[in-house]
């Protein structure tokens, strides 16, 4: 217990029902810092499409430089359908990973009991691992262009930039993390080294001369086809997975139907000396905005690896706890609709677990 410990945490609701897991999350928050003996100070900033369609504004300067002050961001949703694809995204959700050098998108797969996989037969020991995004690279530099746009010569390139560097700080907190684990102490890195014969070259050997400094952790390596194939036949075999910033994005959105759906996913975008920011992976799903419908449970799972990597573990594991008996005990489904609660109730019977 770290009594009398004050964090300062910036809220990014952000669009759709961001706000409303956003609320259920905080609620979270707040019931585990009154068990826990530490506070926190939120402060909400209001960006995202509808600030943007107002004002013209994805993320000022002044407000980039307040960010960077804080402990932690919890973010909850961000896209906008009166917004074209790509604004928001780049300029709001990438730039704020990009401009905090979050270079690690953690995004653990973990089945609870009681919660249904669409995998036949397996079951929560058998979905149990972590996948390692590197989070600031790739396709997702935004290297490239067009030449002769509109016409029936258009050309567009997009170019994957991958430094060494980047590859082997995402490689090398792969490593550590699945260390600090303890699990079946397996890093497998997903790549494509039999066609994209430069990058994930690159990123072998800065995988393969890495881990020569772990020699307690085996290593693995599959091509990303293969690794969707195995986490829907044998999500066993994995422990750790780092991939790239465009396989990561993919291969965590099967993880999170194999798991139990976008109602429980969570993400950390972390910079280890820096300011991490930690969100629900679903998106904002605007059909359901307002109706008090949605799922809040990943941002609640959120808010446990926002907590875990502020170092307050075991506050972080009785959110956990708190999560696990809801979906164990109470919820229905975890599809927005089909909870059996509304987002609202679903938040207090987490809270409730967490102060029970
Ligand atoms: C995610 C999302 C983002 C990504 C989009 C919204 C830019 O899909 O967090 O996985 O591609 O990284
Ligand atoms: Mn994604």
């Amino acid at each position: 217990m770290n009594s009398g410990k004050k964090y300062r945490i910036a809220v990014i609701q952000g669009d759709g029902t961001g706000p409303e897991v956003v609320r259920e999350a905080l609620k979270a928050l707040d019931a585990v810092s009154g068990t826990a003996g530490f506070k926190t100070e939120q402060v909400k900033y209001d960006l995202g499409g509808e600030r943007y369609l107002r004002t013209g504004e994805i993320l000022p300067e002044s407000v980039l430089a307040e960010l960077k002050t804080f402990d932690a961001i919890l973010l909850g949703a961000i896209g906008h359908p009166d917004v074209k694809p790509g604004i928001l995204e780049k300029g709001l959700l990438l730039e704020l990973r990009f401009k905090l050098d979050q270079y690690i998108n953690l995004r653990p797969v973990i089945l609870y009991p009681g919660v249904d996989t669409p995998l036949k037969d397996k079951k929560p020991e058998d979905i149990n691992f972590v996948v390692v995004r590197e989070n600031t690279e790739g396709l997702y530099a935004g290297a490239g262009g067009f030449l002769r746009k509109g016409t029936p010569y258009e050309v567009a390139v997009q170019e994957s930039i991958n430094t060494r560097m980047g590859a082997e700080r995402c490689i090398r907190f792969a490593f550590d993390y699945c260390r600090r684990r303890k699990y079946r102490n397996k890093l497998t890195l997903c790549g494509k080294t039999n066609v994209l014969t430069y990058a994930f070259d690159l990123w072998k050997r800065a995988f393969d001369e890495t881990g020569t400094e772990y020699p307690d952790i085996t290593t693995d390596y599959a091509h990303v086809d293969a690794i969707c194939m195995w986490m829907v036949k044998n999500p066993e075999w994995f422990d750790v997975i780092v991939t790239d910033n465009m396989f990561g994005d993919i291969i965590t959105d099967l993880g999170a139907m194999i798991q139990g759906g976008m109602g429980i996913a969570a993400g950390g975008n972390i910079n280890p000396r820096g300011v991490s920011m930690f969100e629900p992976i679903g998106g904002s799903a605007p059909k359901y905005t307002g109706m008090n419908i949605i799922n809040p449970v990943a941002a609640i799972a959120a808010v446990q690896m926002m907590l875990d990597h502020l170092g307050e573990t075991e506050a972080a594991a009785r959110v956990e706890n708190a999560i696990k008996k809801t979906v164990a005990n109470d919820l229905k489904s975890l599809s927005a609709g089909h909870m059996g609660y509304s987002t609202t109730e679903v938040g207090d019977l987490v809270a409730n677990y967490i102060t029970h």
